[in-house]
């Protein structure tokens, strides 16, 4: 099985040239990928954990903000620096250029998605604002999002806003999120006569919460509604349908919770939606280079494709499950801790491997520089004096527990 995916990622990401055998991924993950089938969990993240460069002492429960890439990932991206800059103009729009506009169909597979429907980026706020940048709004129109999206996707909005004379109206969400019937009511009383887009994360950036997109959808589509996802949190830890979920745009990063090289991020536009996306950097079409995207990192694209294949191999689902188990698992420890409020979803189903909460009495920097003195890293939540922990496939209930025992004195 294992191997038969292995020959399908390979030829899907090699499939434009000849394989070249110093990009065969066996060469950068020997013996792991005939394993990883065969191997428990526990061996599995293990060795996960034991291919990162962060020292085996340090508790990095901060991949919402960056993840950690393999080191095998980060040697792909430098051999492919290296080869091409023995040739550069041959090997950019040669060899390695095939294989960069490659990595986009394996972008696309990983999201459900067609390749002439994705597009390379740099990050989740650049994509976000290619479409921002193309929307067209009357004065008046409404672009309905909520009070807890990422200034990355608010940047765009307030752009369109303050361009084009339309109103944004955040909604507040429920902290924590008690049911799917409780979001899609709160999105559907939100939602006027007026409403002409509607933003979510796909997971949220401050509590987790993983928003039921498919209900939302069932909403917004016959109403005409724009809808666009952030995925910044989602890609890499859930597994992402952008077809299931009926959005008409999802934009994401690569080195978040994929693990993957910085600077890297997709764009999916529905192809319904794709002829009102209108920007310069999609004029001249959505290959990886072309007139409006000009020279692109091929090396870190590459790298990206090879990540997807590396999570494709773990699988999504296997990834998915243990990100949720780690955090289930932080979750109860929290919850017995005095002092602090958990603000994310306790439901399996609106949960992924993100859990945040607020300080009472304790400040949320003062604790995180106080986990920082003893090499545990967390995310401070501003505004709302709380943290947020991310639980990767690479965290242990080890970690977990220093880290309760930690935080508990700490507050
Ligand atoms: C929900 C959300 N959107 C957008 C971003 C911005 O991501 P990037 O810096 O990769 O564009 C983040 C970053 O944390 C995020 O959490």
């Amino acid at each position: 099985m294992a191997l038969r995916r292995r020959f399908l990622r390979n030829t899907a990401l090699f499939g434009l040239t000849p394989l070249v055998p110093r990009f065969n991924m066996d060469n950068f993950f020997p013996a792991s990928f005939e394993a990883m089938d065969s191997m428990g969990d526990d061996e599995l993240f293990t060795l996960i954990r034991n291919q990162l460069l962060i020292p085996p002492n340090r508790i990095y429960l901060n991949t919402g903000s960056l993840g950690p890439s393999p080191v095998k990932i980060l040697d792909l991206v430098h051999a492919t620096m290296r080869t091409l800059e023995m040739n550069p103009v041959v090997e950019n729009w040669g060899t390695l250029g095939k294989q960069m506009e490659a990595v986009r169909e394996l972008v696309a597979e990983f999201v459900n998605a067609d390749k002439e429907h994705i597009l390379l980026t740099r990050n989740t706020t650049e994509g976000l604002n290619v479409v921002a940048q193309s929307l067209k709004l009357q004065p008046g129109d409404e672009i309905l999002t909520t009070d807890q999206e990422h200034g990355g996707a608010m940047v765009g909005l307030d752009y369109v806003a303050n361009n084009q004379g339309a109103v944004i109206r955040k909604m507040s969400m429920p902290m924590p999120s008690k049911s799917e019937e409780e979001i899609v009511h709160t999105v559907k009383s939100n939602i006027t006569e007026r409403t002409k887009v509607l933003l979510l994360s796909h997971v949220n950036t401050i509590t987790g919460l993983v928003m039921p997109f498919e209900a939302i959808a069932r909403i917004t589509k016959p109403k005409g509604i724009i809808l666009i996802a952030d995925g910044a949190q989602a890609l890499g830890q859930i597994p992402v349908d952008v077809k299931a979920m009926g959005v008409d745009a999802y934009a994401c990063s690569g080195h978040k919770w994929l693990m993957g090289p910085k600077e890297t991020g997709l764009l999916y536009v529905a192809p319904d939606f794709k002829p009102q996306i209108n920007t310069a950097f999609t004029y001249s079409g959505f290959g990886s280079y072309s007139a409006s995207s000009g020279t692109r990192n091929v090396a870190t694209l590459i790298g990206l494709g090879a990540v997807i294949q590396w999570h494709q191999e773990i699988g999504k689902d296997r990834v998915h499950k243990r990100c949720l188990e780690i955090r289930n698992y932080c979750y109860d420890h929290l919850a017995r801790l005095k002092g602090l409020h958990i603000i994310s979803p306790e439901a399996d189903m609106l949960s992924c491997g993100i859990v945040s909460f607020t300080l009472e009495e304790a400040k949320n920097s003062e604790i995180a520089h106080k986990l920082k003195d003893q090499d545990i890293i967390i995310k401070t939540l501003p505004g709302i004096n709380g943290n947020r922990i991310s639980c990767h496939m690479f965290t242990s209930k080890k970690d977990i527990d220093d880290f309760i025992q930690a935080l508990g004195k700490a507050i």
